[in-house]
């Protein structure tokens, strides 16, 4: 059944390769001083921070330059961002890149006009932001975390060794996001796959999750179905265009929050993936796939008619003559061939983890609810030793 809720997405798109001239029509709206928000430097490589400054500049922009903008970006960089906005008054913060850039650019949105630190107030207090927001715009150059077409921004904090991630309200979704699937086509291999194994993880995460067997689930499936056929396409042939842009507008959809609309979510595979990665700095997607069969032949035999239909409707597995158990773990081990198909079967010994940072990574994942079995630390534990 479909539980109440309400929706709403804020954030305006504009998709496809010609989407950066739609640039000109956003800049009017948002004053005359943009924070130009950039990693650590693909974008002077592959041309686009040129273009994206010149559309800047023919309209009249004050540009106020903040790169090194770091994956998994830092609490320290955070502050900083901050404060580069308050002391040029900045109207509009633009970032250029992946969700590192994307987050980074939504936290320092609603803290700019706050006096108390961001990281005590959204990410240990978990408030809601209580101060005039700047606007966002993002120019997405790696498909993965949907952060363009979402509310939330993850932090990490190495003095605590923690990893959050604050879902905000609506009024923090970016007001416009540019995606140009060719921007993401000079991403090195690893980057790539990382990304759809993300894409493919958030979906997991809304589909087993409770109030089961609605329509959310259904188009959960078509999108699971798309990545995984557009992956395969894009690991051999990087450069298509089709595979490529199907990935990027399937990633928006993973995570704009429409499928987990009247459902229950506990999001345990990010909980864990974001533990470990505190403790490793490792790609966000590889942490996913790091913890992700561990964690769900665990939680397989309390979610085992939703683990029959991902087998069936996803993977094609054939039912006749085999026990719901069987047909769960065909599921499980399609999933396990697909990660290894798109190099993405790694182990988080292999992402730097040690056996004598497993209590501290499970006291850094937050156990929530909502999922089919609410782990006990004793559990995350196990999934984390099995994980290695
Ligand atoms: O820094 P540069 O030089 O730009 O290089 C980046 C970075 O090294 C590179 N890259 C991006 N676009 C490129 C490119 N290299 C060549 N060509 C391009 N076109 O890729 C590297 C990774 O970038 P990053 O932005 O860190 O990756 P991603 O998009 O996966 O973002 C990861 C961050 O988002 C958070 C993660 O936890 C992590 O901190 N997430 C945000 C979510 C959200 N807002 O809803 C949900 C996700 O589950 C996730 O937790
Ligand atoms: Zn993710």
């Amino acid at each position: 059944m479909l539980g109440n809720f309400s929706y709403k997405n804020a954030t305006k798109l504009y998709f496809g390769e010609n989407a950066l001239q739609f640039l000109n029509d956003e800049l009017p709206k948002y004053g005359d001083t943009v924070q130009l928000i950039y990693g650590g430097g693909s974008i002077k490589k592959n041309g686009v921070y040129d273009e994206v400054t010149a559309i800047l500049k023919a309209n009249g922009k004050r540009i106020v330059e903040d790169g090194g903008v770091m994956p998994n970006p830092t609490v320290q960089k955070l502050r900083e961002g901050v404060n580069l906005a308050r002391e040029n008054g900045v109207s509009l913060l633009l970032a250029v890149g992946g969700g590192s850039c994307c987050d980074y650019a939504k936290a320092i949105s609603v803290s700019v006009n706050c006096d108390e630190d961001p990281w005590d107030k959204y990410y240990m207090r978990f408030e809601e932001p209580t101060c005039e927001i700047v606007p966002v715009g993002c120019i997405l150059t790696m498909a993965g975390t949907g952060s363009e077409m979402n509310a939330g921004a993850v932090i990490t904090n190495h003095e605590m060794k923690l990893k959050i991630g604050h879902v905000f309200g609506e009024e923090v979704m970016p007001k416009f996001s540019i995606l140009n699937p060719r921007y993401t086509m000079t991403l090195p291999k690893r980057q790539m796959t990382a990304g759809i194994y993300d894409i493919f993880n958030h979906i997991c995460e809304q589909y087993f999750s409770g109030e089961d067997d609605n329509v959310s689930d259904d188009l959960a499936e078509a999108l699971m179905k798309s990545v995984i056929r557009n992956s395969l396409v894009a690991v051999e042939d990087p450069e298509n265009y089709e595979a490529r842009s199907n990935i990027m507008w399937a990633a928006t959809w993973a995570l704009n929050t429409l499928i987990s609309r009247g459902k229950t979510t506990d999001w345990m595979v990010h909980m864990l993936g974001q533990a470990a990665g505190a403790y490793t700095d490792a790609t966000h997607g590889l942490t996913l796939a790091a913890v992700s069969l561990p964690y769900y032949r665990h939680i397989l035999p309390y979610g085992l008619q939703k683990f029959v239909r991902f087998a069936v409707n996803v993977w094609g597995v054939r039912p006749e003559g085999k026990s719901d158990m069987e047909i769960a773990n065909e599921g499980l081990a399609a999933l396990a061939d697909w990660m290894k198909q798109i190099g993405v079967a790694v182990t988080l010994t292999d992402l730097g983890a040690t056996e004598t940072m497993i209590e501290g990574i499970a006291d850094g994942t937050i156990i929530l609810k909502g999922g089919y079995k609410t782990l006990t630390r004793a559990e995350v534990v196990q999934i984390l030793k099995a994980s290695l």
